[in-house]
């Protein structure tokens, strides 16, 4: 199923055949300071994309905790695997070369999908053609809730690696989530299953 989801994905990319995107991350930024492509409303601000870009893992690991305003990393199994779960991604997208603004795309896609999952409590079919859609730009018409991710920011190929890294990482431990993410009550105490899960988590 996730693998031919995914097939259908790719497809969609390489139908579009989108002009190659000018990927001069520094001459972009410049222009999209002032707000018109980035929309007001993304996960982390150019800023503390800028500052997570110059730092190493662990630099990187203690920033975002800050940024997403984690307090509770101690007790919280939850927390930890935001952390982990951003952390990792945005490490990624780095050793991607990635530029800022596609940074800053990167982690609004992982957090959409994550809300996706965690808010909307969306199936994992809904969530891969919602990933599907914001990949390839393909909006419905009634829908004027416009996505803060800019898909032309990408080149097809760099598309096709994002979407592998979500099968392999968000999607492959999906029933994970999902079950730390609608389980009635945060477990203050990790018992031998989340442990098990928390393992899961740690090799993605
Ligand atoms: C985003 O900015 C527009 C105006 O540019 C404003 O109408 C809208 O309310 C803002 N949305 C949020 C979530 O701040
Ligand atoms: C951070 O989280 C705490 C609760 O965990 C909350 O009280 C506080 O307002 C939050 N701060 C920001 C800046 O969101
Ligand atoms: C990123 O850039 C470095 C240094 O320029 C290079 O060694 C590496 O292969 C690049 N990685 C990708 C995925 O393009
Ligand atoms: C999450 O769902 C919304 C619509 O409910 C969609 O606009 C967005 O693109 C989705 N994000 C991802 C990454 O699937």
């Amino acid at each position: 199923m996730l693998v031919l989801v995914s097939i259908s994905v790719f497809r969609g990319l390489a139908a579009l055949e989108r002009p190659s995107p000018k990927l001069q991350a520094e001459d972009r930024d410049q222009d999209d300071r002032g707000g018109k492509k980035i929309a007001n409303r993304t996960f982390l601000s150019l800023s503390q994309i800028t500052a997570l870009s110059e730092e190493n893992l662990e630099g990187v690991e203690k920033k975002m905790e800050e940024f997403l305003n984690l307090t509770q990393l101690k007790t919280s199994f939850k927390e930890s695997v935001l952390l982990d779960y951003y952390t990792a991604g945005f490490w990624w997208a780095k050793e991607m070369n990635f530029s800022l603004i596609q940074l800053s795309g990167f982690m609004d896609l992982l957090n959409f999908a994550l809300e996706n999952l965690s808010g909307k409590r969306m199936t994992l079919g809904d969530n891969l053609k919602e990933l599907e859609r914001a990949m390839t730009g393909i909006r419905e018409t009634e829908s004027e809730e416009r996505s803060v991710f800019d898909p032309n920011s990408f080149s097809i190929e760099q598309a096709k690696a994002i979407i592998d890294y979500l099968v392999t990482s968000l999607f492959k431990h999906y029933k994970a989530y999902e079950y730390l993410f609608h389980s009635r009550r945060e477990e203050p105490v990790i018992s031998n299953e989340l442990t098990r899960l928390l393992e899961d988590f740690r090799t993605i």
